[in-house]
């Protein structure tokens, strides 16, 4: 089963590319994908719609041996995206991944049993409003004691910091469930120790089997992992799964495996070696077209 735990973190900030690069590096994705990253506007949200579609495809290649042109990615009515399990097996009878981008970073975690949510949230100021307007447009979707802690914790600077951490672990939280936006989220309360030994009540009532992971990455980027049981999954997320009630050592066959440290990878470590090639191929005959329209 501990293969079906990844954890791949890519740092966009680093990935200078040309646009035939960045053609050839979509080219390897399977062409249904390809709009969801052309509708972006900006080269930024393109880039990391592309590499969260890599890092999707490469983290189930890595995982099922299954090469990429055959891999079947589809996403609930909420947006979660998820591998058709049916033709699979039971090694890893739920397996499911989550993605998160934001700032210079785009990332996957994925797990063989357990839901497994992740979200990552930089240290952005606000642009159009002061930092108390920003904190106070976003009280509803913390509780009164959460609330307390935001606005208790010293400067602008502080309060901000204290509010994304609890945000990262909301939006971890409701990405591992896959309810999107469908969920009353000062209904879901954090606990820590900073930031560690965190616990979640929902309605006020602890919740058993989950875990939650948070920390700090370079330039204050938070990240936050939730992973629990499949009981919680939306509706819509159950039925992509392979197994939903099992007894408790079952389960904990699932959540007591070992979680994994995040490994940095570059863009050429997410393609196979045999697209690389191909890829190649697919620039040269790029700039080949392009010098031949060019003279
Ligand atoms: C769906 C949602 C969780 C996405 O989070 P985000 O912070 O905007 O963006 P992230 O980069 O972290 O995550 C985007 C990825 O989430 C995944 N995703 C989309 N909908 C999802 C859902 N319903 N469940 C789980 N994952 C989902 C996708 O993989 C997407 O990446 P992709 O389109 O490149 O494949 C978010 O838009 C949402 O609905 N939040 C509800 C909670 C809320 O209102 N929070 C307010 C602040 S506390």
């Amino acid at each position: 089963m501990k293969r079906g735990v990844q954890r791949w973190i890519v740092d966009i900030s680093a990935w200078n590319f040309s646009p035939s690069e960045f053609t050839s590096a979509m080219s390897v994705l399977p062409q249904q994908e390809h709009s969801s990253i052309t509708r972006y506007v900006k080269m930024e949200d393109r880039k990391r719609a592309l590499v969260s579609r890599l890092l999707q495809y490469a983290v189930v290649h890595e995982v099922f041996g299954i090469p990429f042109d055959k891999i079947m990615i589809k996403r609930t009515v909420e947006g979660k995206p998820y591998l058709e399990l049916d033709k699979i097996g039971h090694e890893f009878p739920n397996f499911n991944f989550s993605v998160s981008h934001h700032g210079d970073f785009v990332a996957i975690a994925s797990e063989p049993l357990c839901l497994v949510g992740l979200d990552i949230v930089s240290h952005v100021l606000p642009v159009k409003e002061t930092i108390p307007e920003f904190i106070e447009h976003l009280s509803p979707y913390f509780s009164s004691t959460e609330w307390s802690k935001i606005t208790n914790c010293g400067t602008c600077d502080n309060m901000l910091e204290e509010l994304y951490r609890y945000w990262s672990l909301k939006e971890a939280f409701v990405k591992a469930i896959g309810s999107g936006l469908g969920y009353s989220l000062d209904a879901v309360e954090f606990h820590h120790c900073n930031w560690t030994n965190i616990s979640l009540k929902i309605h006020g009532k602890e919740v058993r089997h989950w875990r939650f992971w948070h920390f700090v990455l370079r330039k204050r980027h938070y990240v936050s992992i939730a992973w629990g049981h499949p009981h919680m999954a939306s509706e819509s997320y159950k039925k992509a799964l392979g197994w939903i009630d099992f007894e408790e050592d079952e389960y904990n066959m699932g959540f007591d495996l070992p979680d994994a440290n995040f490994k940095l990878k570059t863009i050429e470590q997410i393609i196979p070696n045999c697209l690389v090639l191909e890829c190649n191929q697919s620039l040269r005959i790029i700039s080949m077209v392009g010098n031949f329209s060019t003279t």
